[in-house]
């Protein structure tokens, strides 16, 4: 028989409950497109805020993002080939150069000057290819959060990886806002049950950050593997996370021990990035990052299987509220509860809004 609970209501909208359907992300900030070492002189194609962007990198190994449409007939760049710098369009051969001026007509001797597609301004900073979608004059690379330094100092250790979400970034945003999901969403995963109260908030400067002390608080196992500490054992642990920017968060778990075994750790630190790019009202790029001052260098495959797993229990949850968000139809008239572990989400979901509708406003 077939089950009767699978059948739904067709999408009815691409919409994300209480953020409605409207764009609710700032163009003029940094976001990542791309892990640099995705890019390569073989161009690679990346939804973007709803644009398509191709991403290739020159000669010299710098990173440029064009606009993914030849202005002639259509036809997706990232499906031809570079040369030298320049992007040669698969269809009729125009060749792009990186500031997105068309350089060549293969089929006459002049090439129109108006030829051209846009450009927009890359960084390569921290391992990742960071792209603005906003006014190009704006785009200063120290809006690029220097907090995230570590992930480039060679004394830590740190793996990366991505998910594709069919949920609205900001959702993602929230979810790494509040850790008390830690004890019912990811109980059987993480194993870290003691996030039964709301942490302590402070906003400034256009960022949010959480923040919550455990004393004498058991050493969950996902910690003590890399400390080289008994799972269980008695430690202080701080934790705190802050929402650097609409595209970056990242958290800490500092772990300080009281009493570390000989020649062992009494104090280590470990890091979670969230990197979010939009690629449209219901749609994500999550690119994440693991990192720690401890434990040597990461197992790759093996952290991307479990980090995989715990954040696909984030992910499953994120995508069904979308989906509720969709296809109900009292969706509209339908409250949201807030209650107080809320408060860093919330507080995110102002600034970016803010940050969303001041930008709105001085376009109109
Ligand atoms: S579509 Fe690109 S050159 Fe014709
Ligand atoms: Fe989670």
């Amino acid at each position: 028989m077939d089950d009767a609970s699978a059948l739904s209501p067709d999408p009815i909208r691409p919409g994300i409950g209480t953020s409605g359907t409207a764009r609710n992300w700032p163009l003029n900030s940094w976001w990542v497109a791309a892990h640099g070492s995705e890019v390569s002189e073989k161009p690679i194609m990346r939804w973007i805020m709803e644009l398509p962007i191709a991403l290739y990198r020159t000669e010299s190994q710098e990173a440029v993002a064009l606009h993914n449409r030849c202005p002639h007939r259509w036809a997706p760049l990232h499906m031809g080939e570079v040369a030298g710098d320049r992007l040669i369009c698969p269809y009729h051969g125009m060749e792009f150069e990186p500031s997105g001026q068309c350089m060549k007509v293969p089929t006459q001797d002049n090439t129109p000057s108006a030829i051209r597609i846009r450009a927009f301004p890359v960084e390569e900073r921290y391992g990742f290819i960071w792209i603005w979608m906003g006014e190009a004059s704006l785009a200063d690379p120290d809006l690029i959060p220097a907090d995230l330094a570590y992930l480039e100092d060679p004394a830590w250790y740190n793996v990366w990886g991505y998910k594709a979400v069919n949920a609205n970034f900001m959702q993602i945003k929230e979810n790494v806002l509040d850790l008390t999901h830690f004890s019912f969403l990811h109980k059987n995963s993480l194993g870290v049950t003691d996030w039964n109260r709301p942490p302590k908030v402070e906003s400034a400067n256009g960022r949010v950050t959480y923040s919550q002390f455990f004393e004498n608080s058991p050493l969950a196992a996902i910690y003590a593997a890399a400390a080289n500490k008994t799972p269980g054992k008695i430690v202080n642990r701080e934790t705190w996370g802050t929402q650097l920017s609409p595209g970056a968060h990242h958290s800490a778990v500092n772990i300080y021990d009281p009493d570390p075994e000989p020649n062992g750790l009494s104090e280590c630190f470990a890091r979670v990035v969230h990197l979010t790019t939009p690629v449209s009202v219901g749609k994500t790029h999550y690119y994440w990052v693991m990192a720690r001052d401890h434990g040597g260098p990461y197992d790759v495959e093996q952290t991307r299987a479990f980090i995989g797993k715990v954040f696909a229990e984030d992910v499953t949850m994120l995508e069904a509220t979308q989906d509720m968000a969709r296809r109900a139809a009292d969706q509209d008239e339908a409250l949201e509860f807030s209650v107080s572990a809320d408060r860093a989400g919330v507080t995110g979901r102002r600034l970016v809004a803010a940050m969303t509708d001041a930008e709105k406003m001085q376009q109109e």
